[in-house]
């Protein structure tokens, strides 16, 4: 059995106004998706999972079933079900720690380690441009839009600058999750965001100028590991974020219960609307932090920024 595990990631600084091709910051975290895939005799593809055993329909798994269709054809398999030449079929095991739909790349780690796992059953020896690239596509065909974001941090893990996708000095910090729960849609929040900018487009363009330019002034503290300053420019980053309408109630909820509780900054991690948020903390502060936000709401979890990528179990 082959198995291989991606992180999750989370935004320090910079989403939305990178859609405007402004500089973000985007972090691997260490919480990761697991995928394990083993040969079996009947000739088909079987999904199981998270942790349950229970047989999936491939359907309700696109992703999977996309990398699946992809390396069919760079393993020069049959177009049927079946996964070796031999004939026999695949059993693909998918266990993730990473929530799902709430913004810290849960689609794009089990996408990227089910195309490791799957690199290394058929011996396809892709580098991880390669891996990063399908992996992207996969999201591309799935989801209808995706930024390569999620899918090059979940490869390559670490600390990483967007758009030019530039691997950083590894940024070495505790952090806490906190997950409204609350489902939005990316597409929904990014349209929204498109919407004010075409109303109001001289005040919105300064505010994504200025979001760019916290990422631009946070990379230099993050390389240092100056976590104050890096905190205090997250809760700059949280009030543009606001101005641009993609806070919620219950994102606020935890973002002041986060900071009442001693973190040094905390912000929405991703497209917002819903979806999780992050809380920088010193290590003292961790528990009571998480806490605060569960007393306030939410679900609440501690991590650690992460240099791993990708990798074989
Ligand atoms: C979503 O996780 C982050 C956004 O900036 C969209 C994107 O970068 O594709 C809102």
């Amino acid at each position: 059995m082959i198995t291989c595990s991606a992180p999750g990631k989370i935004f320090l600084f910079g989403e939305h106004a990178v859609v405007y091709g402004k500089t973000a910051i985007a972090c691997a975290i260490d919480i990761r998706a697991q995928v394990s895939v083993e040969e079996i005799l009947v000739p088909a593809v079987q999904m199981k999972g998270p942790g349950n055993n229970v047989d999936l329909n491939p359907r309700k798994h696109p992703y999977i079933y996309t990398v699946v269709d992809k390396f069919r054809k760079l393993a020069d398999l049959p177009d049927d079900n079946t996964s070796s030449k031999s004939g026999k079929g695949i059993a693909i095991d998918i266990h993730s720690e990473i929530p799902v739909g709430s913004g810290l790349g849960s689609s794009a780690a089990v996408t990227i380690a089910t195309i490791k796992a799957l690199d290394v059953f058929y011996g396809t020896d892709l580098p991880l441009d390669e891996i990063a690239r399908m992996g992207h596509q996969v999201e591309l065909e799935v989801q209808g839009m995706a930024s390569p974001t999620d899918t090059f941090v979940s490869t390559y893990g670490g600390l990483v600058r967007i758009p030019d996708r530039k691997k950083l000095d590894f940024f070495d910090a505790p952090i806490v999750v906190g997950n409204t729960r609350k489902f939005a849609s990316t597409r929904k929040l990014v349209s929204n965001v498109a919407s004010l900018k075409e109303r109001h487009p001289q005040v919105i363009n300064q505010i994504m100028d200025a979001i760019g330019t916290i990422s631009e002034v946070g990379v230099n503290f993050v390389c240092v590991n100056d976590l104050s300053t890096v905190g205090e420019l997250m809760n700059i980053n949280q009030g543009l974020l606001d101005s641009i309408g993609v806070g919620s109630y219950e994102l606020s909820e935890l973002v002041y219960a986060s900071r009442k509780a001693g973190a040094l900054g905390s912000k929405i991690t991703g497209a917002g609307g819903g979806g999780c948020m992050i809380a920088l903390c010193e290590h003292k502060n961790l528990s009571r932090v998480a806490h605060s936000i569960k007393r306030a709401g939410g679900d609440a979890f501690i991590c650690r920024t992460s240099n791993a990528g990708v990798r074989v179990e």
